[in-house]
């Protein structure tokens, strides 16, 4: 395949974060077909800015379209598996946002479901979602590939190379995003992402933790999964009660006795008390070398301000600032699409897929189990199942 024409389909934060990237795939040439949106006036912003074909708010022409040969979906989550399962049944390769799916409640549960929910019922739906994707990516001649964008930091890469480089093993890895989170009203958002901080923001350092293990299974050429999942979560400030939870601790045990620990809270407890960001990942190996990569607040970059009128108000005093790179959080989108577009390219599957996207599902749902029931949980079932 020399050339691939893409949709883009949900034109709010990340798929204009797709659309930026796209357009810095060098592998191939990468035509921008069609962008999507209910949000009509949206998908023509996205239009004009990046030069795509065609503004629908119609799917079904996407499905239909024989040119399209890739769809990046960058929806609310609680579309993502339908439109994948649709994608994939029209043969149209997906790249899919993460997480992949999640718990979006039942009317008489109230909101936010995960407050009301069984969790254990929660689980069972996950899986049941989870199956059909599955079916529908057995039968396609598509590939799923899953978009974390994570992982693509060059600081996580990094322990893949020091696996593979030193043939060492990563003996425990811990991992933190914590972040400010969304501007946006809290609560319609998370109707549609159909959960709180767990989903939101610990999908991330999760899977990257998750990726990095299937890596080194992958050079070591065996078999690394999670045996035990525990976790405690809540409300570490009471001031925002439409929140499931806003902080996060879950720690994983690997059948090779690695253990994972994941760290994470947002908005409103972040914003009171660490700053606005704090993004690491550290990690020993068996031949006693460590690494600790950070990566926000970042520290390469240093601004001196003098206190000048003018700047926005965070910034009038006088004093060094680390600065948020902007560039990095762009970057991880161009390493993740030219990685996915490579593969669609060559017709190889690749590590990110559903395999990578169940498991991290699996174990953010065994960490619900475990902090509802104070008990550590030994998750089954596997993405072949
Ligand atoms: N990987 C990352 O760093 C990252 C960052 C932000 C968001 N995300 C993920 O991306 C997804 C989208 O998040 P976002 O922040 O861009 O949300 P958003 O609300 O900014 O954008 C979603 C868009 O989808 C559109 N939409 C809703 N229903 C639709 C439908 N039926 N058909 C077509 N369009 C529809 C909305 O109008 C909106 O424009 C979420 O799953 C989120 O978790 C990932």
């Amino acid at each position: 395949m020399e050339n691939i024409s893409v949709a883009v389909v949900g034109a709010g934060i990340a798929g204009n974060f797709h659309c930026n990237a796209l357009k810095q795939v060098y592998c191939t040439r990468v035509r921008l077909k069609t962008i999507v949106d209910v949000d009509t006036e949206r998908a023509y912003d996205l239009l004009e800015k990046w030069g795509f074909q065609n503004a629908t708010a119609d799917y079904e022409s996407v499905l239909q379209d024989p040119e399209i040969d890739l769809v990046c979906i960058a929806l609310p989550t609680v579309l993502h598996a339908d439109f994948a399962i649709k994608a994939l049944n029209a043969d149209k390769h997906v790249i899919c946002e993460k997480p992949l799916t999640g718990y979006f409640g039942l009317p008489e549960e109230g909101f936010p479901a995960e407050n009301t929910a069984s969790k254990r019922k929660m689980c069972d739906s996950l899986l049941k979602d989870m199956s059909a994707l599955r079916q529908a990516i057995d039968k396609s001649k598509a590939k799923f590939l899953y978009a974390e964008t994570y992982m693509c930091f060059p600081n996580c890469a990094s322990i893949a190379e020091s696996v593979r480089t030193l043939n060492v093993r990563v003996l425990d890895i811990a991992v933190e995003c914590s972040i400010h989170g969304s501007e946006r009203d809290l609560i319609e958002l998370r109707k549609h992402v159909g959960d709180s901080s767990l989903m939101r923001v610990a999908a991330y350092p999760l899977s990257s933790m998750l990726f990095g293990k299937q890596l080194e299974a992958r050079i070591h050429d065996e078999d690394i999964y999670a045996t035990s999942v525990s976790a405690e979560m809540g409300q570490k400030r009471a001031d925002n009660s439409a929140c499931a939870e806003n902080f996060v601790n879950i720690a994983v045990t690997f059948s090779d006795g690695c253990k994972g620990v994941v760290y994470s809270c947002d908005k409103s407890y972040y914003d009171h008390t660490q700053g606005r960001m704090r993004n690491w990942i550290k990690s020993s190996f068996d031949n006693g070398y460590n690494s600790q990569n950070t990566i926000t607040p970042a520290d390469n970059v240093k601004l001196y301000f003098l206190g000048q009128e003018g700047y926005e108000s965070a910034w009038r005093q006088t004093d060094w600032f680390n600065k948020y790179d902007a560039d990095e959080a762009y970057n991880k989108y161009i390493i993740e699409l030219n990685r996915f577009i490579g593969r669609v390219v060559k017709n190889r599957q690749g590590s990110s897929g559903f395999s990578h996207a169940y498991d991290c599902v699996k174990i953010i749902h065994a960490a619900y189990l475990s902090a509802e029931e104070g008990r550590c949980i030994y998750p089954t079932g596997n993405a072949r199942q």
